[in-house]
């Protein structure tokens, strides 16, 4: 099994290009399902979550192509070509595909739409929660559908179309508001969405959705209209960078003292967490031109406390990263976690690498302490694994990180990014 070994105490500075986000490309690579024409989706990170996404579409029936990479429009990441002319009649999403990735659940809103029937398995458990998918059930049902749980699938049917309904999320959903908002650009009348997702990936899904035909209008806002359109048709479409990404490479600049240019992200992205890593001590400036340089600006790092909220807050996707900064901060910190119940598989981790962390519950108090110490630690999970990464870089000696497929799961080359930028970092096989 890979592993990373990484010797700490070198400072990370240079030029990363920020990839396309998978969590907004994910979304789109099912939102082709709406259509019988040709979905161009560009930028897309070659992580291996898009791997297992494209295997779900084909096992659908969609026909996935690779078309290089777009590097002359000034776009990166890889270009595919979604056509799903020659969808499932009966579209089934096994449980060998849904147990490796739970976004595959946001393909339902898109399947009843289209094929007016879709059978899915119960995602079950993950590491950082129990996660259920009821928000999702029950929008499906206001738009019409009838769904049955039985023997581990969500067997879901619609008589005729789906039919334009209002749903209020009772608790802020991104993929629940995904599938939601796919579905009613092909009901019946007007869907309205409210206490909707405000992320980032949203509105690039509404852009993309737009393009294809959809008429969609308050995106990036709790309220949502849909006025469902007859067909969508094909489109092309440049996926939004990944705040995420650059967040963390913004905390390994930080954490090291380093500077770096991230190249290919507008600044509003990483607007949820430009605050606290400002407090922090890390200086964000827009450089024009998709580019922003960040660096440490302060001696020290400065503790900082966050807790974590749906867009604009500050991002369950950068709580463990944020973590791995304040373990090496002046003072100490709390860190709420408010999304997932179980998001602090990282605590223990950096414990053996030295930090001064305790969680109780849905809180974590922070320490900092002067330095870490490298050591053998396990990833539990993506932004875990990160976190792990972030805190190797400043441990003194060597970390050894195991189960590596975790950060392959959402981060593009990692290690070679890290490295161009002076990391000391090899991959073990
Ligand atoms: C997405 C992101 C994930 C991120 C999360 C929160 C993708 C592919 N993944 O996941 O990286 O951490 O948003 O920003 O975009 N919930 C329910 N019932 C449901 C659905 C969700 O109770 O039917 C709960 C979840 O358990 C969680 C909260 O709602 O507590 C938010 O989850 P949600 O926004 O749905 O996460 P995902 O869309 O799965």
């Amino acid at each position: 099994m890979k592993k990373l070994l990484i010797r700490g105490g070198k400072k990370i500075e240079g030029a990363v290009d920020i990839s396309g986000a998978k969590n907004a490309a994910l979304p789109l690579m099912v939102a082709s399902i709406l259509t019988d024409e040709k979905l161009v989706l560009t930028n897309i990170p070659q992580v291996s979550d898009i791997t297992t996404m494209a295997n779900l579409l084909e096992n659908l029936g969609i026909e996935i192509s690779f078309d290089g990479f777009d590097v002359d429009q000034g776009e990166q990441g890889k270009v595919m070509v979604f056509d799903a002319k020659n969808i499932a009649k009966d579209p089934v999403a096994p449980y060998d595909l849904v147990r490796k990735m739970r976004a595959s659940i946001f393909a339902l809103g898109p399947l009843l739409a289209r094929c007016g029937k879709a059978k899915i398995s119960l995602p079950g458990g993950c590491a950082i929660g129990t996660r259920p998918v009821d928000l999702h059930l029950k929008a499906m049902e206001k738009l019409g559908a009838k769904i049955e749980l039985s023997a581990g699938y969500i067997d879901a049917k619609v008589d005729g179309c789906l039919r334009g309904a209002e749903i209020h999320f009772e608790k802020v959903s991104v993929g629940a508001t995904e599938s939601s908002l796919m579905a009613a650009c092909l009901a019946e009348g007007e869907t309205i969405l409210s206490n909707a997702a405000c992320e980032p990936e949203v509105v690039d899904l509404a852009k993309c959705l737009r393009a294809m035909g959809a008429n969609i209008e308050g995106e990036g806002t709790p309220r949502i209209k849909i006025i469902g359109v007859k067909k969508l048709h094909g489109a092309r479409h440049k996926i939004v960078a990944d705040r995420i990404e650059a967040g963390t490479y913004a905390i390994a600049a930080g954490i090291t003292g380093g500077k770096l240019i991230l190249r290919g992200i507008e600044p509003w992205v990483v607007s949820s967490f430009k605050n606290e890593l400002e407090q922090s001590g890390i200086e964000i400036k827009d450089l024009g031109s998709s580019q922003i340089e960040v660096s440490r600006k302060s001696d020290f790092i400065k503790s900082v406390n966050i807790s974590t909220s749906p867009f604009p807050g500050f991002p369950t996707d950068m709580q463990a990263q944020f973590m791995a900064l304040m373990t090496v901060a002046d003072s100490t910190s709390t860190i709420e976690e408010t999304i997932f119940e179980n998001r602090f598989m990282h605590v223990m981790e950096l414990q053996r690498m030295g930090a001064n962390v305790e969680s109780h519950g849905s809180v974590a108090v922070v320490k900092g302490v002067k330095k870490l110490t490298g050591a053998e630690v396990m990833a539990t999970d993506l932004r875990a694994s990160v976190c792990l990464v972030l805190a190797a870089l400043v441990a003194d000696g060597e970390t050894v990180i195991n189960r590596l497929y975790h950060l392959e799961r959402g981060y593009e080359r990692l290690a070679e990014k890290l490295v161009a930028c002076g990391a000391d970092i090899r991959i073990l096989y």
